[in-house]
């Protein structure tokens, strides 16, 4: 039998785990102590272990350490984008099969896959560390703005930048404070996005999907609007520049076995490389079509003129929704305690049983997932 060790900061991966658990592997999950209560699929899972927050690399090596010497883990799962890092480490550590902190840095590290696309000769921005002030100042009297400011991947909530002209450099640069190399500054390339989503066995990709943002999603952080993708025909011309860009891509950055969502902008220059990750796509959308497609799809007679709640239709505590939000901020907040207020709506649920009885609806997106999602929109504006 085999046993996988999950590693998810967040609730994530219940098909993942319960496909596992189908296949007749051991799943053990290594979460973190808020999460501890969340709805895992339990009945698909061997153990579940909660590590604090702030727990360091050490602390994590000891606790699997002691869970190694119980299970036999032949795989260790990242779940989340947060999670790949550790889950490379914990590989190392074990030295199980699948990929190290190296090529996990090429999926987490913007500038890194920067790097690494253009030494394989794929199209990229023009773009520049901003690690010496001299060479970044060089870098601008080269590339015309607008240029785009953005944090290398492990502090994504502070979110992204559109630096229009060469004044607002410096107060960019300066804002970013202490964090300053942690950030890349590269030109803005106008254009539609794309992302592809694939599949890699033994290095062969096995599966791959390409699909177009409805509006480039930096426009829809800023200005709001629906959040909508449309995946293309597998044979369209259009996909067909994707695809062959996608393949050297997953190549040269050496993914064997796994899977990766990357985004390009096709602008005018063709297709440009705009970042990867060695996660599945957001899930967040598919509710959405899922939800238009069954109410445009059924009967009239029983759905015709009707509002719909759309939504988790579970209820949740507000110090429930603190810990997720200090969770997903990364910060604590110490609540304080008062006697309720009059006027006060002590419970509010969304009843989401006639979406589900006359459209056949069922929100698949945690509310967690989709908080977390929130925040980063706020953050990215
Ligand atoms: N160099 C760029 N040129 C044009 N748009 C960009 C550029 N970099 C980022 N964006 C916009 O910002 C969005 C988010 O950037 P991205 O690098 O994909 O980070 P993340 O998705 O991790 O927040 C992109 O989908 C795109 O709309
Ligand atoms: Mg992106």
């Amino acid at each position: 039998m085999v046993t996988i060790l999950c590693v998810a900061t967040y609730l994530k991966g219940e098909v993942f785990i319960r496909e596992c658990h189908r296949l007749g592997a051991a799943v053990l999950l290594l979460t973190e102590e808020g999460l501890v209560n969340a709805e895992w699929p339990r009945d698909a899972m061997t153990e579940v272990h909660t590590i604090p927050r702030t727990a360091t690399e050490t602390d994590i090596r000891r606790v699997v350490g002691s869970i190694a010497r119980r299970h036999r883990i032949d795989r260790v799962a990242a779940l989340d984008d947060f999670d790949v890092e550790t889950g490379a480490m914990l590989r190392e550590f074990l030295q199980v099969e699948g990929f190290g902190r190296t090529v996990a840095a090429r999926f987490r590290d913007k500038l890194m896959m920067r790097t690494e696309a253009l030494r394989a000769g794929i199209p990229v921005p023009a773009f520049t560390r901003v690690v010496n002030d001299a060479e970044v100042n060089d870098w601008a009297d080269r590339v015309a703005p607008p240029w785009v400011l953005k944090p290398r991947g492990m502090a994504a909530a502070t979110g992204i930048r559109v630096v229009a002209t060469r004044a607002q450099l410096r107060p960019a640069l300066e804002s970013t404070g202490d964090e300053r190399p942690m950030f890349l500054l590269e030109r803005f390339v106008a254009g539609d996005v794309y992302h592809v989503d694939a599949i890699v066995r033994n290095r062969r990709i096995v599966f791959q999907a390409v699909s177009k943002y409805g509006r480039p999603p930096i426009q829809i952080a800023h200005e709001g609007g629906v959040f909508v993708t449309r995946t293309l025909s597998g044979t369209s011309d259009e996909a067909a520049p994707f695809l062959m860009t996608n393949e050297r891509l997953l190549t040269a950055f050496e993914l064997k076995n796994g899977v990766s969502h990357s985004e390009y902008i096709s602008g005018d220059d063709g297709v440009t490389f705009l970042e990867t990750s060695a996660r599945v796509g957001g899930a967040y959308i598919s509710d959405v079509v899922d939800a238009n497609l069954r109410a445009a799809s059924a009967p009239a007679e029983r759905c015709a003129g009707k509002a719909y709640n759309i939504a988790g239709g579970k209820p949740h505590s507000l110090l429930d929704l603190l810990a997720l939000l200090e969770q997903a901020l990364g910060v604590h907040v110490e609540p304080t305690h008062t006697a309720p207020r009059p006027g006060d709506v002590r419970h509010t649920r969304a009843d989401c049983s006639a979406a589900s009885a006359d459209l056949g609806h069922d929100a698949a997106v945690s509310f967690d997932e989709g908080l977390r999602r929130t925040v980063a929109w706020f953050a990215g504006r």
